[in-house]
């Protein structure tokens, strides 16, 4: 495919760096942004809440609100360092359906949402390779207090499945990361995330390939209609 239908695919990749406002963290969303809106706009709603966990600097979602007017987009993160990049992208792109940030920390439930608003759809992005699987206790006590009975939530990254990568280059990039020798770095286990989510009654429905060996995993309700013919 022509770099004219995939803008910024050539690009050369940065150094890793994690930090949600650094050279690195924009490349990769570049390159990820097409493929999960694809899937977005496949499953969202067309009216409603969507919240969005771990924003950084707010490229994502300000990216995908214009393609649903009739949906309110609430970003977040751990770090109000970021708010000030999600306002700046809002404004640039006239986002009036994208919410102000607010701060969510996934390991402290007295910082979730306490509002009566309820979520359609949560999604996260690019977290788990630089966070403990225990982030997904989090994400999935959030959501078992916050999404709809038929709400989804959608994790988008790299992932090791049963204990194997499932690619070459997933392993590179594996050990890549873990050289730096940062303790909660590395490819987690879609298994290991199924179990952290499933006592808060949020199970596996879908697991969804993306470019470049990334996926979206797809969670529910248990017992919801739709997670019925649950893949896990
Ligand atoms: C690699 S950046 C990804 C940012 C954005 N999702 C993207 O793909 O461009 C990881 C993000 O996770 C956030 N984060 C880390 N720990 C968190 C926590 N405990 N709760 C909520 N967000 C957290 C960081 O502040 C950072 O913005």
């Amino acid at each position: 495919m022509s770099a004219s239908i995939l803008p910024f695919v050539d690009e050369p990749r940065p150094a890793i760096d994690p930090h949600p406002l650094s050279d690195y963290v924009a490349w990769a969303g570049r390159r990820n942004r097409n493929p999960i809106l694809e899937v977005f706009r496949e499953r969202f709603p067309k009216t409603g809440d969507v919240l969005e966990l771990a924003s950084g600097a707010g490229l994502h979602i300000n990216y995908f609100a214009p393609h649903f007017p009739d949906v309110a987009f609430q970003p977040s993160d751990l770090t109000e360092e970021v708010f000030a990049s999600i306002e700046a992208k809002r404004a640039e792109q006239g986002n009036a359906n994208v919410r102000d940030p607010i701060r969510i920390d996934l390991t402290d439930a007295a910082t979730f949402p306490s509002d009566e608003r309820r979520y359609d759809a949560i999604f996260v992005i690019n977290i788990f390779q630089v966070a403990p699987v225990a982030i997904n206790d989090g994400i999935a006590a959030l959501a078992a207090k916050t999404l709809k009975d038929d709400g989804r939530v959608y994790i988008y990254g790299p992932f090791k499945i049963d204990g194997r990568y499932t690619t070459p280059s997933n392993q590179a990039f594996d050990e890549e990361i873990r050289a730096a020798a940062v303790p909660e770095w590395g490819l987690k286990d879609v298994r290991d995330l199924e179990a952290a989510a499933r006592p808060h009654g949020i199970v596996l429905t879908e697991t969804i390939e993306r470019p470049a060996n990334n996926f979206i995993l797809v969670f529910g309700r248990a017992g919801s209609p739709a997670t019925n013919h649950s893949t896990s």
